[in-house]
């Protein structure tokens, strides 16, 4: 593949520097965290470990700098907006086969992961309209208000800290960028350390794009050491963060008065009547639980199938499963490495516990480095820790039910509420099991995604808070500004007349 040219200021040898200001920099601290393959443990290069002193000088950086940002036109904006999204589509294969390296995605997906990012800057750019507001008479609620009107247009929130996860470091950051910039915010980034290579370089493509210096800043480190001085620091006027649940948390509660978007766990539950439509269903299931290896917040994290199709279902889900290639996500295969061994081993923790407490194991339950074979488990019981556990790896356990009453029960006992999926050609019975799924999106006959990016996104309870999705994240990235008019007696137009 080939160097991106205005790239080669980001690093020197393998080594990739921190943005601030429009400079690239190494960290004072002298260390550096590697990032390696997880496929092939090969060494695709190392970032800053940068210290509290560079957080504090970056967000006093961006904080200087929003306001000239805000004063260029929300159409300029947006027009930025468009260049990044064009050279996002010029560097997608290169950027793609970095972020391959990165985190072990297929190839394929990772060049679309770029491609996607790209439509949401676009989608942003064109959604610009979303930055006005309302006018309205004080005489609507009070009869003694009729002086007074009131005019509000949207203004920018101020910084934004913009925190990316491993498994969409490029698309997940982005989508944060792309609203926060549209609505005149500055932006501290602090992608995940495994992706964060392909996210460093938002740096170059958005000053390539006309970006000022000093509005797009980009900072790496270990969470453990910068986390709660970036997400606690007064000058930061928004978070917008995608990960776990248990960090998504401590955000909050490190975050005080801050406006959140938190996008974290899930355990999406596709929920299957004896009427379903076995293909579609056998198909969605499949997708949607072992895409990057079921790293994904909205795959498919539990079956719930109704007596007579169980049986059926679990037959032809494991026929297409055994078809699925393992391996080299260079080469495409399906499923490719997880994202650390510690992660397998948590998998592993999960199916080992399923077995003792009774489960059947149909396919699967096989590793070899950081692949992991997908996984089928039948007879899952409500005791297994897999009922209830995100492995954010490729197991799909199926949970037998009798009733639609007690795959209701199920689903909202989880302490998640992402997504939820009924399987059903009975498409009235679908939308009133819907209204009682306790969660943010209900797929009906489909499998549990976040796309297409300018719907809603969001999830409940440990799920996270907030909705995402383009014109909402631009919501949520800027405030109402209220100016009312006081309107004075002098040359009032003054007519008699009264309500019969
Ligand atoms: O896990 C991240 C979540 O956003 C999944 O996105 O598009 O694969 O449903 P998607």
């Amino acid at each position: 593949m080939t160097e991106i040219n205005d790239a080669l200021k980001i690093k020197e040898g393998s080594e990739y520097k921190y943005y601030i200001n429009g400079e690239w920099k190494k960290s004072s601290s002298g260390n550096v965290i590697e990032i390696k393959n997880p496929y092939n443990n090969e060494v695709v290069g190392s970032v800053q470990a940068c210290t509290i002193q560079e957080v504090d000088q970056m967000i006093h950086v961006a904080n200087d700098n929003y306001e000239c940002w805000e004063q260029i036109s929300i159409k300029e904006r947006a027009n930025v907006l468009r260049k990044t999204a064009n050279i996002m589509l010029e560097w997608a294969d290169t950027l793609g086969y970095l972020l391959m390296r990165e985190i072990g995605k297929p190839l394929n997906s990772a060049i679309s992961e770029i491609k996607r990012t790209a439509e949401i800057f676009n989608a942003t750019a064109d959604s610009a309209s979303q930055m006005i507001g309302e006018t309205m008479r004080g005489d609507i609620l009070d009869e003694s208000a009729r002086d007074k009107i009131s005019m509000t247009y949207r203004v920018p929130l101020g910084v934004v800290l913009c925190i990316g996860p491993f498994n969409y470091p490029f698309n997940l950051t982005g989508s944060k960028i792309a609203p926060a910039l549209l609505a005149g915010n500055s932006v501290v980034m602090k992608p995940s350390t495994q992706g964060s290579i392909t996210a460093l370089h938002f740096g170059v493509i958005l000053e390539k794009a006309g970006v000022p210096n000093g509005v797009f800043n980009a900072i790496t480190g270990y969470g453990s050491e910068i986390g709660d001085h970036l997400s606690s620091h007064p000058l930061i006027d928004m978070i917008s963060f995608t990960g776990s649940s248990e960090t998504g948390k401590h955000i909050a509660k490190s975050a005080g008065m801050k406006p959140l978007l938190l996008e974290l766990g899930g355990k999406d539950a596709a929920i299957v009547l004896d009427d379903a439509s076995l293909e579609l269903t056998v198909n969605a299931i499949v997708k949607g639980a072992f895409s990057y290896s079921g790293q994904r917040c909205t795959a498919v994290k539990r079956v719930l199938p109704m007596p007579q199709i169980a049986n059926h279902l679990i037959e032809r889900v494991t026929e297409q499963v055994l078809q699925l290639s393992v391996g080299d996500p260079a080469k495409n295969k399906s499923i490719g490495p997880l994202i650390s061994s510690k992660q397998c081993d948590y998998v592993q923790e999960l199916i080992d516990d399923a077995l003792e407490k009774g489960a059947k194991i149909i396919c699967g339950n096989k590793r070899k480095g950081n692949l992991m074979w997908p996984t089928i488990l039948d007879n899952v019981s409500l005791e297994m820790r897999v009922a209830w556990e995100e492995p954010f790896g490729p197991v799909l356990p199926f949970i037998r039910v009798k009733s639609v009453q007690e795959a209701i029960d199920i689903s909202n006992k989880s302490e998640y509420g992402l997504q939820g999926m009924i399987f059903t050609e009975n498409i009235d019975l679908a939308f009133n099991i819907a209204q009682e799924l306790q969660v943010g999106t209900v797929q009906i006959n489909g499998q549990s995604s976040r796309g297409p990016d300018h719907f809603p996104f969001l999830g409940t309870k440990s799920s996270g808070l907030g909705t995402q999705g383009v014109k909402y994240a631009i919501e949520a990235m800027s405030r109402p500004k209220v100016v009312v008019m006081n309107l004075s007696e002098k040359g009032k137009l003054v007519r008699e007349c009264e309500v019969r």
